[in-house]
């Protein structure tokens, strides 16, 4: 869809076929609806944060600058830890799993919506993102199927897990850009949380840290599934082999054939 045909469907609330086929106008308070929008994203804001909202899977979530845009390279890793954990055994006898960095609940949201009964636990750092995830979570009447917590991976990645809690899948989209190229991001991308989007000097600050620390809170045979920067597959693939604990470690491709995507077992 166009950015014109967006809006007037979020603004109509009808489908883009409708726009043509209906032949919908706006009347005069939609008419200033639209204006508003059209000067927001003049002034610099992304689409999504002009509208309030933007689709993930199929599904409506509310979007605002408290949180990163769900992007649609990540409805291909909720369809990838789907398949995986479809044909499993851990996920037969245990359907726990955690998602690091929740953002606006877009991963979660779309696992919870394909694989029920699933139980998740969404930690964030950022208090205004929980906030808002917790709106979407409302917003599909999944409150109850989540836990979120507000803490820093860095520090939570060191408690104690008694075998009883342990999760059979673990999912991060963490923050990947290299903190050097943040300067270099197009300007609407900027106006995203750079909570978000900087991932440490080399942008490898939180995947070093998570698979380091994550073992402990798997159950054996669990799952780890991450979205990476396209240049960070090699890297990957080195920290989770060193590592030695994980097996099945595949670096999967994106729709234009960029690595983008790591999933790998915790031993047996
Ligand atoms: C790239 S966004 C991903 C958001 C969402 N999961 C998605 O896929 O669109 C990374 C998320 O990690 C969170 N985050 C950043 N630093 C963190 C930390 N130290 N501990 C926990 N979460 C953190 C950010 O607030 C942000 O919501």
């Amino acid at each position: 869809m166009t950015a014109r045909e967006l809006i007037l469907t979020h603004i109509l609330r009808c489908s883009r076929a409708d726009l043509y086929i209906k032949g919908l106008h706006l009347n005069e308070t939609q008419q200033k609806i639209y204006d508003g929008i059209i000067r927001r994203i003049e002034a610099g804001e992304p689409l999504q944060y002009a509208l309030g909202e933007c689709e993930f899977m199929g599904h409506s979530l509310k979007v605002d600058s408290r949180v990163l845009i769900p992007r649609p390279e990540t409805e291909l890793l909720v369809e990838i830890i789907v398949e995986t954990l479809q044909t499993s055994e851990i996920f037969k006898s245990s359907r726990v799993g955690l998602d690091i960095g929740v953002g606006s609940g877009n991963i979660t949201i779309g696992l919870l919506r394909s694989l029920a009964p699933l139980h998740m636990t969404g930690l964030d750092v950022s208090m205004p993102a929980l906030d808002l995830c917790r709106e979407n979570l409302r917003r599909h009447d999944l409150e109850g199927s989540v836990n979120l917590i507000h803490g820093d991976v860095f520090v939570w990645l060191g408690q104690k897990y008694s075998d009883a809690l342990k999760f059979s899948f673990m999912v991060s989209n963490p923050p990947y850009i290299k903190r050097a190229n943040l300067e270099l991001l197009p300007a609407d991308v900027k106006r995203e949380p750079v909570l978000a989007l900087d991932g440490g000097e080399d942008g490898l600050n939180f995947y070093v840290h998570i698979i380091s620390h994550v073992a402990h809170l798997l159950k054996p045979g669990g799952w780890i599934f991450f979205e990476i920067g396209e240049d960070q597959g090699k890297s990957l693939d080195n920290l989770l082999t060193m590592h030695g604990s994980f097996v099945n470690i595949s670096i999967i491709k994106d729709y234009n054939q960029k690595d983008r995507f790591v999933k790998a077992q915790l031993i047996l």
